[in-house]
Parts: C-alpha cells; structure tokens; sequence
C-alpha cells in the first residue's frame, strides 16, 4: 500500500472512532462533546472520503446507519417506519444546489413546491395513536429502534392523550406521528441557575436538558419539567390519508396535535431562502432553540418518487443557520466558588464579539470537562453559544506556545484559604468552610434578588465589597448597615448610599415566600417556596415541621423534605433565620377563602403584562380565592388570564378553546 493510501485509511478509521464516540456521547449519555456543527463537519468529511475511495467504506461505518444504539435503560421499541435523519444544506449556494438534483431526479424543469418548517433543536420523539388513543410513545434511538419513554411522554401537556375527532370520518384506525420535544428556553435557563445555584452541573444546552428529561425513569421529575412538542412529520398511517406534508399538518392539527405555526408553503427553492432569512433574524425571540430550516418536498406523490438515500429522504434537507461561535485565547482560568461552596473553573478570555454580545468569560463547567478538552492558559479555543446560555468553551483550536502546565484545582479554597474536599468518582470540589466569603456573598446575592428580598441597588460588586470588608457576615447583618459605613465604600456617593439604605428598609415588609425563597436552601426554589409559605404561614411553623409534614406539601419529595430539615437542623441556620425574622415584617400569604364557589378548583394560566398588579399579585388573588395557577396552557386550564403583549399562549388557548379573560375581566371574576 502506498503511504497515501495509508494515510486515508488511517484518517477514515480515526473519523469512524470519532464519530462513534460522538454518537454515543449524544445519544447514550445526553452529554455531547462537540458541536452539532462540528459533528456534521466529521460525518462530512467520513462521507467525502467513502465517497471518493469506495474501499475505504466499512459496513459497520457511522455514515451506514442512522445514529447509535439506544440505552438499556428502557425497553425497545421498533419503528414501524425508520426514523430518518436529514442532510445538511450549509449555505443558500447549497441549497440551490438541492433544489436542481430534486428537478434533476424528478426530470422537471418549473418549480418545485416546498414547506419550510423550523428546524427545532430538541429530542426526535415518535407518538402513536391507535383508534386516537395514545399507545406509545418513544425516542428515535439509531432510526430503527428507539426507546419506550411512553410514561414520560404522557407527562407532556401539549400531547393529547386522545385525537380530537375529525369533522368528516372515523378516528385514523394507526397514526404514527413524529415530532421534536422541547425544553423551553427561559424555563432551561431557571432550571441551570437553580442546578448551578444547587451545585449540579447544569445542562450544556436544552436539546440536552430535553433529552435528560425525558429520559428519566422517574416520571415524576418528568412531569416537573416544562417540556412541550412540535409535530412534523408521519410514520406508519392506516385509516386516513394525507396528500401532502401541508396536508399532513393541517391533518393532525386539527386531530389535536401541535405543529409550529411558522411553517409555511413555499411556492420554489428562492420561498425558501427568504423564510430561512427571516428566521435568521427572528430565531433568537423564539422561546425554544432552533437550529435551521427543513425544506420538505411538499406533494407526498413526489416525495415517493425521489425516495431515500442511505440515511436520509431525497425530498428534504435541513438549512442550518451559521453556527454562533468565535475563536479566542484563553487568558486565564479561575476558579469561582458558589453558594454551598462548589468550585466552578472559569476560562477568562480575551474579550471577542459574539452574537452581538462581547464574550470575556466562558464556562468550563467541571475539572473533568477541562481534562477532557486539554484548555489550558494561553490556548486558543473555540467558544459557542447556544442561546441566551452563557457561552462555553467547545474545544482547544491552537494549543499556546509555550503551552502552559495542565489546569489544577487548587488544593484551597481560592477565596477563604479552607480545605477542599472532594469525592472519589464525583465531578465536583467544595470549599468546606460554611462561612467562606464567597459562599457568603453568593448567599447574600440571591437574598436580595429579584425573587427573593428585592433589594434594589445592591448589586453584585457592592456585595462583594462589603462581604470582602468584613461589613456582612450573616444574611440579617444586611438590616444593621448604615448609609454612612456604605459611603465609605468605593464608587459610592452619599445619595447612592441613602438610596440603598431606603431599598433595604422597604424590603423588610415581605411576603413570606420571597423570605423562604432567600434563604437558598437547597433544592427550594421560588415555587417550592410558594407551597411552603402557602401551608406553613410563618417561619416559625416551617422551622419546626417534620420530614413527614413537609413531605405533605404539593409537590414536595423525599430530596426536598429532607433537604429542608437539614437547612433547618442547622443551629447556624436556626440562629440566623431567628434574627432574621426579628428585623423582617412577614405577610404570611393570604388565608385561602374557603367556598368562592366561582374559582375552587379553577385553573389559570397567567399571559403577558397586567397594568393593575404584577404576576405575583395576580397569582395570590387567584390562590386566595380558592384557584390554581399552573404555568402551561392545556385543555384542563380552565382560564387564561392575558395581559399586553401575550403570546403563544394566548394563541393556544384559542386553538384549545380555552377561556380568555382580559384584566378586566379577570377582575370582575376575582373581586366577584
Ligand atoms: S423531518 C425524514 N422536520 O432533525 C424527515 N425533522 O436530522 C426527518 N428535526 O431527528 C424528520 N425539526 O427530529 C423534520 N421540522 C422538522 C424537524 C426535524 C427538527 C429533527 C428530527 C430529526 C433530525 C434530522
């Protein structure tokens, strides 16, 4: 063999060793290590080569089947039809050039028609419904076998359980349906702050927090993740029929399933190019993450024609959008320490223009994930954002030169000097100290924030301040500051310092949720905290409650209750929630008015801004009077209360038939 017969070989086997393990990382352990766009760029560069050198292929090579195998976790479930996967259009040239092998194929020379869908960056899901009733629902898996997630899938409330009948005809006697279940972007962002602030690692992006969700065995924790689902396209059909994908969706939505309402027909390729344009610009005020366009082939007639090669349809392609990355050297790696004392390594970058943002910081979430990518001081690394996630390091470009020695942990906290511990087979490291500093001052900035005390004007770099100067040690030490010792700190006038002091006297009178909520005790986020406040109505009574007492408490579980009596069994804590109490004026929430006939019992979901109160506000009237509020809108909610600027969930109340209520007669029905 000739060197550079050898070198391709070499290269090709590296490519499938590669990609495997991206596959498995991504399908297997939800724990990608690269980029979408750096995988497409491996399978890319395996398919050119294969291409080009036939004998290089391998039967066993990742280009030869769909994706890797499912976990055995779950039973397996075998599609009836293969889920496919699509083929990568990078560009408008390329997309063109899709366009021409379909008129090519199809031995046609006028235009073709298109539906230009969005290209949803979540978990590929299949849903099958037999005489309209859901039977199954499970994960792609490799294409051919997926995985039995039916339990979790029930748990999604945009998923009806039962098709609604059709206007003309019986239920289809076998409708399989394929879809992409997502994580809504704000909820992924409250879900990583409060796994970040609970020292979890926190999910590198939705897809992931979508696909570990969903992929639980618990159904439980399922169900308390916000998922949602777009429909697009059919498996096996059996008792009706669809002539074209546009008909296809307008089918299934009018048997009850979500589809994405900004799909369009698109009369040629150019429709196409103009709805990718568009979204470009639009995509980052979608509430969930897409990352390209699908362009499908509209008449079912012709997409039978074209057929399928190797992994992928004829008739469609995706259209990524240009991926939001940029290269940049790594200045430094620090190491920050959060609320119960997890150490979290930093890359400090040499600040770049990302997406409209300049980027100086990235996260290299554990030692491990530093090991793993070899980032090292002085190393030029490629940085990505997904959304509106702080953006992380993807992987080393150009390793500096002279490269710098491996990252360590330190052996001390880098902020108090205290031991770090660390767990045999764990990812993480933790200062020991409980009253670090910097444990300290993450404590103190979750206390004034916006859910919890509210302080305005006491912001990150004054905390830090006055925790570095001794001035705040405990939580209520907040109540004794003078404007005068805050004067004389730095970059503080004597106006900003009277201001401050009045913010802080003002955030004494609170509602006992945000107090709850202050206290940061783990695993008790705002929510927890309202259910909390709601049954225990002092802070007294929640000190004193029992693992079983808390347990009684919606929504409240084994890790939570016992999560709070050990918050609490604490004398530390105790101590310093007493005096707490002592400089605080609580509202306990209002008592529930038993017998308002008109709400108990009444679901609501809260849309957009009211003028008359806030959300908070709003949501107390509702529970005084006897009502829920639940945060997504399904048939069960039985009003949707819609403010200025409400969106999707205006609009899927209308599509459910659910009531609306404006704000003032939302009014008119609580002051009823
Ligand atoms: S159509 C044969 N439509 O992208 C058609 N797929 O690489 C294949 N995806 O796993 C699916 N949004 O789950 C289709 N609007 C959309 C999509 C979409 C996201 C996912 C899909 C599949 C992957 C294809």
């Amino acid at each position: 063999m000739s060197t550079q017969s050898d070198k391709l070989h070499a290269e090709a086997a590296r490519l499938r060793d590669q990609i495997d393990r991206h596959n498995y990382r991504y399908y297997v352990l939800d724990d990608p290590e690269v980029t979408d766009a750096e995988y497409d760029r491996l399978m890319r560069r395996l398919e050119v080569l294969e291409r080009d050198h036939p004998n290089l292929l391998t039967p066993d090579s990742p280009t030869q089947r769909v994706g890797a195998k499912p976990s055995e976790k779950f039973a397996v479930v075998v599609h009836r039809k293969q889920m496919l996967s699509l083929a990568n259009a990078m560009d408008a040239a390329e997309m063109i050039e899709f366009d021409q092998r379909i008129k090519r194929f199809l031995k046609n020379d006028g235009d073709v028609e298109y539906v230009a869908e969005v290209k949803l960056d979540g978990l590929a899901v299949e849903l099958i419904y037999e005489d309209g009733r859901l039977t199954k629902g499970s994960t792609r898996g490799d294409g051919v076998n997926g995985e039995d997630v039916t339990p979790n899938i029930r748990t999604i409330k945009s998923i009806p359980l039962r098709l609604l009948k059709p206007v003309r005809g019986p239920l289809p006697k076998l409708l399989e349906v394929r879809g992409e279940v997502i994580f809504p972007r704000k909820a992924f962002d409250r879900l990583n702050a409060d796994r970040v602030r609970e020292g979890e690692a926190p999910f590198a992006n939705p897809r992931n927090a979508a696909a570990g969700s969903l992929r639980q065995l618990d159904p439980q924790i399922t169900a308390a993740r916000p998922l949602d689902i777009f429909c697009h396209s059919p498996g096996a059909i059996e008792g009706i029929e669809f002539k074209s994908q546009w008909d296809f969706l307008q089918g299934i939505k009018a048997l009850g399933l979500r589809v994405n309402p900004l799909t369009r027909v698109c009369p040629n390729v150019e429709g196409v190019i103009a709805f990718w344009n568009d979204l470009t610009e639009r995509r980052h005020q979608l509430d969930y993450e897409a990352d390209g366009v699908v362009a499908k082939v509209n008449p079912f007639a012709l997409q039978d024609q074209l057929g399928e090669v190797s992994r992928s349809p004829r008739w469609a392609v995706a259209y990524k959008f240009k991926a939001q990355q940029a290269e940049t050297q790594v200045r430094d790696i620090e190491v920050q320490v959060g609320r119960i004392g997890s150490l979290t390594p930093v890359a400090k970058l040499a600040p770049v223009a990302l997406a409209g943002v300049t980027i100086s910081n990235a996260s290299l979430h554990n030692l491990d994930e530093i090991r793993r990518k070899d980032v090292r001081v002085g190393d030029t690394v490629l940085i990505e954002r997904a959304g509106d996630v702080i953006p992380y390091v993807v992987r080393v470009t150009r390793p500096g030169h002279p490269r710098s020695p491996e990252f360590a942990m330190p052996p001390h906290c880098p902020v108090c000097g205290a031991a770090i511990v660390h767990e045999e087979g764990e990812v993480g490291y933790f200062c020991v100290n409980a009253n670090c500093p910097a444990r300290m001052r993450e404590s103190i900035r979750h206390f004034a924030s916006k859910a919890a005390l509210d302080i305005d004007g006491l912001g990150d770099k004054l905390v830090a301040q006055l925790v570095e100067k001794g001035m705040l040690k405990e939580l209520d030490e907040i109540f004794d500051l003078t404007a005068d010792q805050i004067a004389g700190l730095e970059r503080m006038a004597a106006k900003s310092a009277r201001n401050l002091i009045g913010a802080i006297d003002r955030s004494r009178n609170v509602a006992l949720d945000r107090v709850i909520n202050g206290l940061g005790i783990r695993h008790v986020g705002e929510h927890t905290a309202r259910q909390l406040a709601l049954r225990f109505r002092t802070l007294g009574a929640l000190m004193d409650a029992s693992e079983d007492e808390l347990r009684a408490v919606r929504d409240i579980g084994d890790e939570v209750a016992h999560s709070i009596r050990e918050y609490f069994d604490e004398p530390r804590n105790r101590d310093a929630v007493v005096r707490l109490a002592r400089k605080l004026n609580i509202a306990p929430p209002p008592a529930p008015v038993e017998g308002r006939g008109a709400l108990r019992g009444k679901s609501f979901v809260l849309t957009g801004a009211l003028e008359s109160m806030t959300r908070e506000e709003a949501e107390q009237k509702i529970l005084a009077a006897g009502g829920r509020v639940t945060s997504a809108v399904s048939r069960k909610t039985d009003f949707v209360v819609a403010g200025a600027e409400a969106g999707s969930k205006l609009r899927k109340a209308g599509d459910l038939g659910v009531k609306t209520l404006d704000e003032r007669e939302f009014l008119t029905l609580i002051e009823g």
